[in-house]
């Protein structure tokens, strides 16, 4: 059982959340009394503990969701916390539902029309998925040699695509040189370093060891390596054409997927570290200036309405440049992976078309 010290830590996170009045994370609310008695000392195989759930959340009082999954098991040993917390994030996808099998939408790929065929809007259009390697747990639980391994493992798999679209080269990051590394990330195609909540949750270990990026010439379609997931498989490309992009996307993914078996949950798809990412782990974006409507006041609750999430220009927790919004779905799990993207393409269609008919 967990040591009298983490118990106490627990307790401490559980305290400290319930002090801090402009806290509004789903962990905040979902970490009652009750869980934590009844959590507090509980541990998995691996020996995670609740601790390894919510320290993240504990030490960033500005999460949105503020917890992680140390290893698998966690999602059951702690479902206390995870099933209230997965049910409030992913549109009411209770503790008896089930993610429905995959459906990458291979055949709907004709639906997806231009979403700005003129160009005026989207600036570019990117979906990506997560996957993690079977047999290994999370960040957390990795030792340096379990990165190492992966990243090895990885390696070879890349070096086996052949397709002349998607092949390409692994840049590990031990060792790129910082201009190489900052220009990945200032274009949107490298994870930065050093996220704060991952650091906090424990997922920053040993950086920059067994983490990197394969992409092909063009980069549209990219992996990066041992970032929050395992896996981030990646199809990017400018302007609007929602359907080209997931149509690459589809097929990178399975030529990785003929190589690595992925760790699938019965119950919550494909498994990821956070909890927002479970079942379809997709989420589909666009950069998208919208000046005239996004001045308004209920850009966000026309947003969140339709079910859409708006980060800023660098992703996640970044602040939107020059009119630029990155739109995506904001739900991953309870639908299919096509469903997903459909989220993201029916509501970006509406934000246009309010957009050319604001004043
Ligand atoms: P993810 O959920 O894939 O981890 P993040 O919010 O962490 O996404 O952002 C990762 C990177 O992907 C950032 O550089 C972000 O700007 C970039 N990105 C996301 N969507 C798009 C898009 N539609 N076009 C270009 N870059 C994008
Ligand atoms: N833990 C962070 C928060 O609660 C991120 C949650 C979702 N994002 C992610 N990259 N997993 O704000
Ligand atoms: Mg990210």
């Amino acid at each position: 059982t967990a040591s009298p010290e983490v118990q106490k830590a627990i307790e401490d996170v559980f305290t400290k959340l319930q002090g801090a009045s402009d806290c509004t994370s789903l962990l905040k609310k979902h970490l009652t009394k009750d869980v934590v008695a009844k959590n507090k000392s509980k541990k998995t195989r691996l020996g995670a503990t609740l601790l390894d759930v919510i320290q993240s959340g504990g030490e960033n009082l500005d999460s949105g969701v503020g917890i992680y999954a140390p290893d698998a098991e966690s999602y059951t040993l702690f479902s206390d916390l995870f099933n209230p917390v997965i049910e409030e994030y992913h549109n009411g996808f209770k503790a008896t539902d089930t993610q429905p099998g995959m459906d990458l939408g291979e055949k709907n790929i004709g639906e997806l029309a231009d979403l700005d065929p003129e160009g005026k809007f989207i600036v570019s259009t990117r979906i990506r998925c997560g996957r993690s390697l079977q047999g290994y747990p999370f960040n957390p639980c990795l030792s340096e040699t379990n990165y190492k391994m992966m990243e090895t493992r990885m390696k070879e798999i890349f070096n086996t695509i052949t397709d002349p679209e998607l092949k390409g080269t692994y840049y590990p990051l031990t060792g790129m040189n910082d201009e190489t590394k900052n220009k990945l990330i200032a274009d949107h195609f490298l994870f930065k370093e050093g996220d704060r909540f991952l650091k906090a949750a424990n997922a920053n270990r040993y950086w920059p060891t067994g983490r990197g990026i394969f992409h092909n010439e063009k980069k549209t379609f990219l992996v990066w390596v041992n970032e929050e997931d395992h896996l981030r498989i990646i199809s990017m490309q400018n302007g609007g054409n929602v359907g080209e992009v997931l149509k690459r996307l589809i097929t990178g993914l399975n030529l990785v997927a003929a190589k690595a078996p992925f760790a699938r949950h019965p119950r919550l798809g494909w498994l990821t570290f956070c909890p927002t990412n479970l079942g379809t782990t997709v989420r589909a974006s666009v950069h998208i200036k919208l000046p005239k409507i996004s001045a308004k006041d209920d850009f966000k609750k026309i947003c969140s309405d339709m079910k859409l999430q708006i980060r800023g220009i660098h992703g996640e927790h970044s602040e939107s440049k020059e009119g630029i919004y990155d739109i995506s779905n904001k739900q991953r799990l309870g639908l299919t992976e096509y469903q997903a993207v459909r989220q993201m393409y029916d509501g970006v269609k509406k934000l246009i078309e309010l957009e050319k008919a604001a004043s």
